[in-house]
């Protein structure tokens, strides 16, 4: 089985890296390689490789700055998504892509399902929508996975900055509003092995397609979630660490941002489970790793 894999070096991308190569013949691609800005360079990668499989880890993830550069992000989130499917489709090939808990309006009470309508507030949000759309529109044979506030020791996320800051600042004020389940990439990329092991095993391919909601189980709020990744630092031997008295609740309205968040970001997970027989971990299982892996760096 040949694997191509798109955005090596994102948060998922670098766990897909790891948890894919047992499975068989693993391509991967950064934007060295592939620049998704490139239509051409999609197109030609697919058609001289022929994978079975199309893993695209790539996108567009700068969620505010989609605000003025929504063009950017639809060429990326979207455009270049349905390059993808329309090449895949040629290969009669599977596209597995991932997106996000901000496609909802975050107005429901409680966690969205796989029926759910989307409505999303934010470029970015609507970008990863469009480019949805046109996977479901095109490839009949895909799995999308929406996941939610993805953390891991590599690249950019909220739970390193949230050390970070609570290494330099007295005090930290975090949004108690918004909630969702902090879901790690390891997660994702293990998930994502499990669901190609499927598609090798020949399960029918109409039970395996389709949109899955991928995220932790549990809640929390970017508040709960910065307490924890920090508690759990402080567990690690981490010094010259902010006490967890001085970290505050806030309002979303106390910290505007460019772009709206949905306030509620949990997802079901039910469709996901049952149809790979998994259990989601809770959030908080992958953070203790997170936190040994961070001050293993440190030291
Ligand atoms: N991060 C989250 O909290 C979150 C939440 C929900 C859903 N998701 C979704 O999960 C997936 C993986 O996200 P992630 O957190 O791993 O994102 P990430 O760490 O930001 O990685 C995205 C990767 O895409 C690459 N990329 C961006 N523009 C590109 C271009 N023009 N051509 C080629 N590559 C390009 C980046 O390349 P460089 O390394 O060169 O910049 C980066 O390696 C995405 O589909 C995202 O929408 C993420």
């Amino acid at each position: 089985m040949k694997i191509l894999l798109f955005g090596k070096n994102g948060q998922v991308g670098r766990e897909l890296n790891r948890s894919l190569s047992p499975l068989g013949t693993l391509l991967t691609f950064g934007r060295d390689e592939v620049d998704l800005d490139k239509k051409d360079t999609i197109s030609n990668i697919i058609s001289k490789e022929k994978p079975d499989i199309l893993v695209n880890a790539a996108a567009y993830t700068a969620v505010d700055c989609a605000e003025t550069e929504s063009k950017l992000a639809h060429r990326i989130n979207a455009e270049a998504v349905e390059v993808m499917a329309k090449e895949i489709l040629k290969q009669n090939a599977w596209l597995i892509h991932y997106s996000t808990d901000y496609v909802f309006d975050g107005k429901k009470q409680t966690p969205y399902t796989e029926e759910d309508l989307p409505s999303p507030l934010s470029e970015y949000g609507k970008s990863k929508l469009k480019g949805e759309n046109f996977i479901r529109k095109i490839n009949p044979k895909h799995m999308i996975f929406r996941t939610s506030w993805v953390f891991s020791s590599h690249g950019s996320n909220f739970a390193k900055t949230m050390l970070r800051l609570a290494k330099e600042k007295n005090e930290l004020k975090v949004v108690n509003d918004q909630f969702g389940a902090p879901t790690s990439a390891e997660l994702i990329a293990d998930v994502t092995a499990i669901a190609i092991s499927c598609i090798k095993n020949n399960i029918d391919e109409k039970e395996l397609s389709g949109t899955y909601h991928l995220a932790a189980s549990g809640k929390t709020s970017w508040y709960g979630f910065a307490k924890t990744v920090i508690k759990e630092a402080q567990a690690q031997g981490s010094k010259h660490i902010l006490k967890l008295e001085n970290i505050n609740p806030i309002s979303t309205e106390e910290y505007p941002t460019p772009a709206t968040r949905p306030q509620n970001s949990r997802l079901d997970t039910a469709k996901i489970s049952k149809t790979f027989e998994i259990t989601l971990p809770n959030w908080k299982h992958h953070i203790a790793r997170f936190a040994y892996q961070q001050s293993e760096k440190k030291t």
